[in-house]
């Protein structure tokens, strides 16, 4: 080539983005390979597809660095992100697909925090009063209906004033939360409170995202478990207030409809009415089909946004 012809050549777009891609041909892990080459190829695609312009690009490295910024122990801006963009209910999607007829899984969230206390059959998770009282009860079995003995029944919600402990240091740190196992005939039961919509916290980034897109940042009531037993596959899900506000438009997109319940609301005078409990209460029944199979019984605390 002479260098005339050299300097007449133009450098494209597209020669860009094949030279990034051929960059990682050495990699020697190639998973890594697959994943970086694919990633270079997405995000140039997403920028040539939107023409994006360089105050974008730069209102863009503002944004990660404020997210970077605003992330601490307690709060994960990175994770908000994955979780409002809806790339943590895609990636548990992907990684808990299961048979028609099993509990279906949905994303842990941010106020997960492992070690809650152990409870017996029945028993209140609220160490101080916290909301509506309600009795939340059902079966654990398998997919055949079989019901599953021992399984653990591990609960955390939030209270009427729509905070988990873990955002109340000063308070009570096993209130909301506790591990109930099954009884012989699957059957479990707890008293909880009716769980209320709750914003996902939104005074950083993802915040200011939600407001300029005209999205809001609440997420509707639900109760969290994750449901654990020998020889079967652990199953983290929510159980959803089928009458609650934002279950069509879920901060998270953590809403199936498979995992909506109805809470009935009764009455002082109901029979029913659980020990321990004064006037108007509720009822919430739910049962839990698991998978056999063999998972760590434990799930890691990936530490998100509090
Ligand atoms: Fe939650």
């Amino acid at each position: 080539m002479t260098t005339r012809e050299t300097a007449a050549q133009r450098t494209t777009p597209e020669d860009i983005t094949a030279a990034v891609t051929a960059s990682f041909a050495g990699a020697a892990d190639a998973r890594l390979r697959e994943v970086m080459q694919a990633l270079v190829r997405h995000l140039h695609a997403f920028a040539t597809e939107v023409r994006l312009t360089e105050e974008e690009w730069r209102a863009a490295i503002a944004t990660l660095t404020a997210t970077g910024e605003i992330t601490d122990a307690h709060r994960q801006e990175f994770i908000l992100w994955s979780d409002a963009l809806g790339l943590s209910m895609l990636v548990d999607a992907m990684a808990n697909l299961r048979p028609p007829g099993a509990t279906e899984s949905t994303v842990l969230g941010p106020f997960y925090v492992p070690g809650a206390p152990r409870r017996e059959y029945g028993e209140s998770i609220a160490a101080e009063p916290a909301g509506t009282p309600a009795w939340v009860h059902g079966h654990v079995r398998d997919l055949d209906g079989d019901p599953i003995a021992g399984a653990e029944l591990d609960v955390w919600q939030n209270g009427a004033d729509r905070l988990y402990a873990v955002q109340k240091p000063e308070g009570p740190e096993d209130h909301l939360r506790g591990r109930f196992r099954s009884r012989d005939d699957g059957s479990y039961a707890f008293l909880a409170v009716r769980p209320v919509p709750y914003p996902i916290p939104d005074d950083g980034p993802v915040g200011h995202m939600l407001a300029t897109t005209g999205r809001h940042p609440w997420r509707p009531a639900h109760i969290h478990m994750i449901v654990r037993a020998e020889g079967y596959r652990t199953v983290t899900t929510h159980v959803f207030d089928a009458a609650s506000e934002y279950l069509d438009s879920d901060a998270v997109f953590a809403v199936k409809p498979s995992l909506l319940r109805e809470i009935v609301p009764r009455g002082a005078d109901d029979p029913e009415r659980p020990n321990g409990v004064d006037g108007e209460w509720a009822s919430l029944e739910c049962d839990f089909v698991l998978v056999a199979g063999d998972d760590a019984a434990e799930v890691s605390d990936p530490g998100r946004t509090a």
